[in-house]
């Protein structure tokens, strides 16, 4: 028994629905605690793909219970399509298994029709958001006008508020040249939110009796540190906190409860959006899209690559107090040579250990890299760490060691079966007091 934060530790679409998923076998309880469904979590077990977005990764495994925290920004629209796309499956979600904060605010068609609106308005400055309505959501939160599942149960009351807001937001959109949401939408609202009714509960009171029973709880992060609305690289961000906090403010777990937190990596570095990317690169970029590989799960958007920044994961692992690390996609390497990380950024005759804090100096920030031995072999049949190249264990080990961090898990290929456990208690699932000191870890030059 223990209780797991996992975050991501770059610009999202690390892998983490992979290895939330992986882990999932020895949880009880996957819980969602911030973001909404501009996360686009893909997992694929037995050639088999699914891709998740409010819905913790859990649900694909039978008896595990899955929690939509307060933290969360809830489409019902999106997240009833989501369900039936699922079972349409084969995966049932029922009651038992999906359990919906009351307390979760909800992301409404006019929520969408704004972010729209936002960005427009940013003309080049813009973020590049999935249009999902996550800023608008959280703006109403934080102005204090949003709504929560609890306010729907009310259906005659909320009726009437949300016809009002839908009249607001038209107001808005028309005087804007935008088109007006039809207000008929208010059906389609009413029916989704009929059927996740049976789901809506005290999460938190549930999250407590969990622990009370000794059960165990992952935390499925969304996006990753450098999209964080307080850590990452403002405003080009998403609005909640994603790093490991976001996890007990939208869950109602306090700091105290957590045990470990893992954090997921790729190997190298991919951005969807815009904002600044030190060690972005054009080659690796058209490497990886020449393969299929590197368009967003949501929007299907190319991804931008670049290698590993270190700068940036030193950075990740302070905030999120990274116990381990999980590193992914290490097979997306294989036919690059040579490879490089980034130790450390110049700026103004200065050398940065972690990144500056505004948008100006990280844009202007020069990367220093170091080369590494290529392995120039296909990875992705290898079931053990054993099995990897000497190159491959050499760039792990050297990432721990420029980090002081464990790598306790190493994915090399999208399916479960390849992650390679380095050894049970580098992710701590079972045994949460036994950890790999950082003094273990070898220094490699
Ligand atoms: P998430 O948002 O962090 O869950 O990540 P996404 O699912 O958006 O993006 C990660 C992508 O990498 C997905 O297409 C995964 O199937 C894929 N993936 C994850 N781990 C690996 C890996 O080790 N190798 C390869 N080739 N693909 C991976
Ligand atoms: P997962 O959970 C990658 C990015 C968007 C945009 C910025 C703000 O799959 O890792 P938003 O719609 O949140 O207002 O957009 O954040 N973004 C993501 N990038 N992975 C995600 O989620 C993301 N969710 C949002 O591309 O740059
Ligand atoms: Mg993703």
């Amino acid at each position: 028994m223990s209780n797991t934060i996992i975050v991501g530790a770059q610009w999202g679409d690390e892998g983490k629905g992979k290895v939330v998923d992986f882990l999932t076998s020895s949880a009880d309880v996957v819980v969602r605690a911030q973001g909404g469904n501009n996360a686009g979590h893909t997992v694929i077990c037995e050639g088999k793909k699914y891709i998740l977005h409010l819905l913790p990764s859990g649900i694909l495994w039978p008896g595990k219970t899955c929690v939509i925290g307060n933290g969360v920004a809830l489409d019902p629209i999106g997240l009833v399509t989501e369900i039936e796309t699922l079972e349409r499956q084969g995966i049932a979600v029922r009651p038992e298994q999906l359990l919906i904060s009351d307390r979760a605010h909800l992301t409404l068609p006019y929520h969408r029709e704004i972010d729209g609106l936002r960005e427009q308005s940013r003309g080049d400055q813009k973020i590049g958001t999935t249009r999902r309505g996550i800023g608008p959501t959280y703006a109403d939160k934080a102005n204090r006008t949003g709504f929560r599942m609890a306010d729907t149960l009310d259906t005659e009351r909320f009726l009437l508020a949300l016809r009002e807001r839908i009249a607001e937001s038209n107001d808005l959109l028309t005087a804007a040249g935008m088109v007006p949401v039809d207000p008929g939408i208010v059906e389609s609202v009413l029916a989704a939110l009929a059927r996740l009714r049976p789901h809506i509960t005290n999460t938190m009171a549930f999250l407590h009796g969990a622990i009370t029973e000794g059960r165990t709880l992952l935390f499925e992060g969304a996006q990753g540190t450098f999209l964080d609305i307080d850590h990452g690289t403002y405003p080009f961000v998403t609005s909640s906190n994603t790093t490991a906090g976001g996890a007990c403010t939208g869950s109602g777990v306090p700091p105290n409860r957590i045990d470990r937190v893992i954090a997921v990596a790729k190997a190298y570095t991919t951005r969807v959006g815009t904002g600044p990317f030190p060690t972005e690169n054009q080659d690796l970029g058209d490497h990886f899209h020449a393969m299929g590989r590197e368009f967003g799960a949501t929007t299907g958007r190319e991804r931008r690559c670049g290698w590993l920044d270190l700068v940036l994961l030193r950075h990740a692992v302070m905030i999120n107090g990274v116990d381990s690390l999980a590193v992914t996609n290490l097979d997306g390497l294989d036919q690059i040579d040579p490879i490089r990380i980034c130790t450390h950024y110049e700026l103004d005759g200065q050398r940065l250990e972690l990144p500056p804090s505004t948008i100006a100096e990280l844009e202007r920030a020069v990367p220093v890299y170091e080369t590494l031995p290529a392995w120039n072999t296909d990875i992705s049949a290898c079931r053990s760490w054993e099995d990897l190249p000497e190159a491959a264990r050499r760039y792990i080990h050297r990432i721990e060691s420029l980090l002081r961090v464990p790598v306790g898990l190493v994915s090399v290929g999208p399916d479960r079966n390849q992650t390679l456990l380095r050894d049970p208690r580098w992710t701590g699932l079972e045994n949460p007091s036994i950890r790999v000191r950082p003094e273990e870890l070898p220094a490699i030059a």
